[in-house]
């Protein structure tokens, strides 16, 4: 299958994304993760990305078509689109050479998206990718692969109510566009990961 999912930030997309690839084999895309790779890279795409996404400002629509056109050039069915579209124009160009087969909308509501993105830290081995939260884990290390834990620049309080404003205004209207298409499966993001991978296995694959 060639899913989405959307969702504001830390609804959850990386997570289920993670669940979805280690349990289905799934490629897990995520548009973001390969922005922060560029960045670290200090690639063109990253010099430019950078002080955008310090912001919690999206890169241009041109940019991130380019960069997903390509990927899904080399990818075979069976993959999880995580951050992309995330505006209606990107998702009006998707649909017009991409059959996706359903889409997941992780609903959520603000205050649980602040206490969870304070406390997320992500695994910095780009082969793992593993998402935490010191909620429910407190070390500084990986528990899968040992590699160190960090913080992301846009996890600060004043970015990411920056952020869910431009997921307002720029993503949320996707949920309407693939509803009128017949794609969207909404999924309660408020619970623990497991629920939420639960909800999705029932709702997506029929298990
Ligand atoms: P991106 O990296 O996609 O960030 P985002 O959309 O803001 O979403 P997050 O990654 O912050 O959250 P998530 O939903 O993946 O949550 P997670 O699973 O980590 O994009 C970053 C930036 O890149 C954008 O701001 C933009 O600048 C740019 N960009 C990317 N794509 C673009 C595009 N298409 N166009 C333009 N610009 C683009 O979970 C969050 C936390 O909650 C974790 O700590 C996790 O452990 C915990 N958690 C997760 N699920 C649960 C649960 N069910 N219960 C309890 N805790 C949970
Ligand atoms: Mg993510």
């Amino acid at each position: 299958m060639r899913l989405i999912i959307v969702g504001a930030p830390g609804s959850g997309k990386g997570t289920l994304a993670g669940c979805i690839k280690s349990k289905y084999g799934y490629t897990h895309v995520s548009t973001g993760d390969i922005l922060r790779e560029n960045i670290k890279l200090e690639t063109p795409i990253g010099l430019l990305a950078k002080p955008l996404l310090q912001e919690g400002k999206f890169v241009p629509d041109e940019m991130i078509i380019e960069i997903v056109k390509n990927k899904l050039l080399e990818l075979k069915d069976d993959y999880v689109l995580d951050g992309f579209p995330r505006t209606l124009n990107q998702g009006i160009v998707l649909s017009a050479d991409t059959e996706i087969d359903k889409v997941i909308f992780l609903d959520i509501n603000y205050d649980v998206i602040l206490k969870r993105l304070t406390n997320r830290r992500n695994c910095i081995n780009p082969e793992c990718k593993a998402i935490y939260n010191l909620n429910s884990y407190n070390k500084d290390t990986c528990e899968i692969c040992g590699a160190p834990l960090f913080q992301r620049d846009d996890d600060k309080e004043e970015v990411i109510s920056h952020r869910y404003e431009v997921y307002k205004l720029e993503t949320a209207p996707l949920v309407d566009f693939y509803t009128a298409k017949g794609l969207l499966v909404r999924i309660d993001a408020s619970g623990t990961p497991d629920q939420t991978f639960e909800e999705f296995k029932k709702l997506v694959i029929g298990e």
